[in-house]
């Protein structure tokens, strides 16, 4: 909630710096200041060179130059909110909360949400007062012992011990006028469905190691309670409850928010034994997610602290995808994430006790970006370098990416992420840029729209002339009159023969979603028209007939599923007898290379770089249709060429003379067209 500046103020003056202070470090007056050494954990101060004013309400450090008020204290060493600060000190100074313009709705709800806080801070002294109170020698001492459970991570976590029996927590809250409803919703009490129970709820936790979970405002939200020895379930959280929603909560932070923030880095690891561990162990900028993948909530959370987060990964499967399911909220919240795969199936636990907490300690200095680790470790997995597989991995990562939303669109770092794609799958990143943003930008409403410029390829049935009669039919995916269904599957698609013209043609349409899309409404006018098939707009743009094919198929599943777009060439190469041609083919029309060279997988070599342009394919409709009008003016000049030849063949015939004088004017005019055809392409 927002806080007035009034209020403000009235809570700053109820409450003095030192006394905030004071628990953290100790403070000596000096007269007109207090000293002490420096609280900051990152500044390890050995002389006293921490200064609090009274005064003025300030601290200083000299040592390292920390400075800032009482709000900023609560900030930067506890990892609180503005709004948090404020409500911490107004409770602490006994300030009631300004009253809240709230309907009885929301009236009840955060009487029910104070309730079950209430509880829970019953609860969870309750379960460290029995904890405290277990024998020396009793199993559980003896596991928290095992598990290297000190006495102090046990006070500074408040670990505890719900007791194994049925009613003890329904017993306090009845002493303690806590009404039983209110345990329930807190995922404390269940309610007994027996009848005639003697109790009407009776105890969630029994026999367990609790952890509390709590906020980095200090408010308990809700319990992990691990069971001691074997048993299932091994850990038992609570429910989801009006306080407690686990994609919103990091494990630890209360303790920990304040070493993330100074050592600017947090390490986010699985359970809870993990963070306790790693803190006991000394890494203590450490916390955990709760068994659920990183959300974009935690992100804000840990981005009031720090940007540079380190996801220590279990080394199984689900380590993995665990990672691949929190890369974009990570990135959403401009987070830098890298992580570390942990070997053998071992958790952090684990790996600091067999290996030490300095070995762990190397691999988190050395972790590397989560993106890249995903790239090798799981998208690369059985890459065999081939156009598919290729393909194949750009897609995995966009999928994942794709979770992030348009924001990421305009990131640098995934200029970064495509060169590194670049680097590990050999082919430009401008290729992989524009394949990635082909597929992230794959929702309808996110291409940017406009006429088409003077000189650019629109392909539509206005082009077709005007013996198109306007015929209303019936809605039969165009595409599909043209090939025959039965075409479509069975056998391969073999591209052998195409000419350089139609491989350019059919690349830059696999590659365009923009030119797709002027493809797929020109078939539907063209169905509308009752035109022949060969006034298809694929017809007229391919000869070849199992080009005409791929196309056909492409054009079909772009119709169902036109967000697919970036995944649709990928799907076809597998049709392909050998998709060399096409794949290398779809490289070349991409960026830069094709201008050099200006030679295409089959061989050929030509003066005409119609494929090549210096924006990349996909960036805009315009410029995408530019380049299809020359490829396009190529093709009909290529046609005129072998019309040419046939005349030529005919002419060299013995023929009626009016006929040859037929022949030869039509000889002539080709001749002429043909000149326009390369003067236009020269342009
Ligand atoms: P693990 O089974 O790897 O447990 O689950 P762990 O953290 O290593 O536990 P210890 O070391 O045996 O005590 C990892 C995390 O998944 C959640 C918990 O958060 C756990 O810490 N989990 C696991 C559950 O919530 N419930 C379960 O039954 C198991
Ligand atoms: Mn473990």
């Amino acid at each position: 909630m927002r806080f007035s500046p009034d209020f403000v103020e009235k809570v700053r003056e109820a409450n003095n710096i030192v006394d905030v202070i004071a628990p953290y470090t100790q403070l000596r007056s000096t007269g007109s200041n207090f000293m002490g050494r420096c609280p900051f954990p990152d500044h390890n101060d050995k002389t006293a060179s921490f200064s609090v004013s009274e005064d003025k309400q300030l601290y200083n450090c000299f040592g390292c130059k920390k400075s800032g008020n009482i709000f900023t204290f609560l900030q930067t060493f506890n990892g609180y909110a503005f709004p948090e600060a404020i409500e911490f000190l107004a409770k602490r100074a006994n300030i009631a909360l300004p009253e809240r313009d709230e309907d009885p709705r929301e009236k009840r709800a955060r009487e029910l949400r104070d309730g079950v806080l209430a509880a829970n801070r019953l609860a969870s002294s309750y379960f460290q007062d029995r904890f405290s109170k277990l024998p020396p020698g009793h199993p559980v001492r003896v596991y928290a012992t095992r598990r290297q459970l000190t006495d102090e991570l046990i006070e500074l976590f408040g670990i505890g011990y719900s007791p194994d029996e049925w009613h003890g927590l329904a017993q306090l809250f009845r002493a303690r006028k806590i009404p039983l409803e209110v345990g329930e919703r807190g995922g404390l009490l269940k309610r007994s469905t027996r009848a005639g129970a003697p109790e009407s709820h009776f105890d969630l936790f029994r026999g367990r190691l609790m952890f509390p979970i709590v906020t980095t405002a200090g408010e308990t939200v809700g319990f992990g309670g691990r069971v001691v020895g074997e048993g299932e379930p091994k850990y038992l959280n609570s429910p989801e409850t009006p306080v407690f929603h686990k994609g919103k909560i990091l494990y630890g932070l209360n303790v920990t928010a304040r070493y993330i923030r100074s050592m600017d880095e947090a390490v986010i690891v699985e359970g809870y034994m993990d963070a306790v561990s790693l803190y006991g162990a000394g890494v203590t900028n450490v916390a955990a997610i709760l068994g659920t993948a990183f959300t974009p909530d935690h992100g804000r959370l840990l981005r009031r602290m720090t940007p540079n987060v380190v996801m220590l990964l279990d080394g199984d499967r689900a380590g993995i995808q665990g990672a691949e399911r929190s890369l974009a909220a990570l990135l959403m919240s401009d987070l830098r994430p890298r992580g570390v795969i942990l070997p053998d199936g071992m958790d952090p636990d684990d790996f600091i006790r067999e290996r030490g907490v300095d070995a762990l300690r190397e691999l988190i200095r050395g972790a590397g970006d989560l993106f890249t680790i995903l790239l090798t470790r799981h998208w690369m997995e059985g890459y065999r370098n081939t156009a598919q597989d290729k393909l194949r991995v750009v897609e995995a990562a966009a999928q994942t990416l794709a979770a992030a939303g348009p924001a990421l669109f305009d990131k640098p770092i995934l200029d970064l992420f495509c060169a590194e794609m670049a680097r590990f799958l050999d082919v430009e990143a401008a290729w992989i840029k524009k394949t990635l943003l082909g597929s992230l930008a794959g929702r309808p409403g996110m291409q940017p729209q406009g006429p088409a410029p003077v000189g650019s390829v629109k392909l539509s049935t206005a082009k077709l002339g005007p013996k198109f009669s306007d015929r209303s039919g019936d809605e039969v995916a165009p595409e599909e009159v043209l090939l025959e269904r039965e075409d479509l599957y069975g056998q391969q698609i073999d591209l052998e023969g195409i000419s350089r013209e139609e491989l350019v043609a059919l690349s830059l349409v696999l590659q365009s979603k923009h030119l797709m899309q002027d493809l797929s409404e020109a078939s539907r006018d063209w169905s509308k028209s009752g035109a022949s098939k060969e006034d298809h707009p694929i017809a007229m743009i391919l000869d070849h007939p199992d080009a005409r094919k791929l196309l056909g198929i492409a054009l079909r599943r772009y119709g169902q599923q036109p967000d697919a777009f970036a995944t649709l060439t990928a799907s076809l190469l597998g049709l392909l007898k050998d998709s060399r041609t096409l794949s290398t083919a779809l490289q070349t029309a991409q960026g830069p290379r094709a201008t050099v060279g200006g030679s295409t997988a089959s061989g050929e070599t030509g003066a005409t770089s119609f494929g090549a342009s210096s924006a990349p394919l996909g960036d805009s409709a315009e410029s995408d249709r530019r380049r299809m009008g020359r490829v396009m003016t190529a093709i009909q000049r290529r046609r005129k060429q072998a019309d040419l030849n046939v005349i030529s063949n005919k002419l060299r015939e013995k023929n009626a003379p009016e006929e040859s004088q037929a022949l030869m004017q039509r000889f002539v005019e080709l001749q002429k067209e043909i000149r326009e055809l390369q003067a236009l392409e020269r342009e």
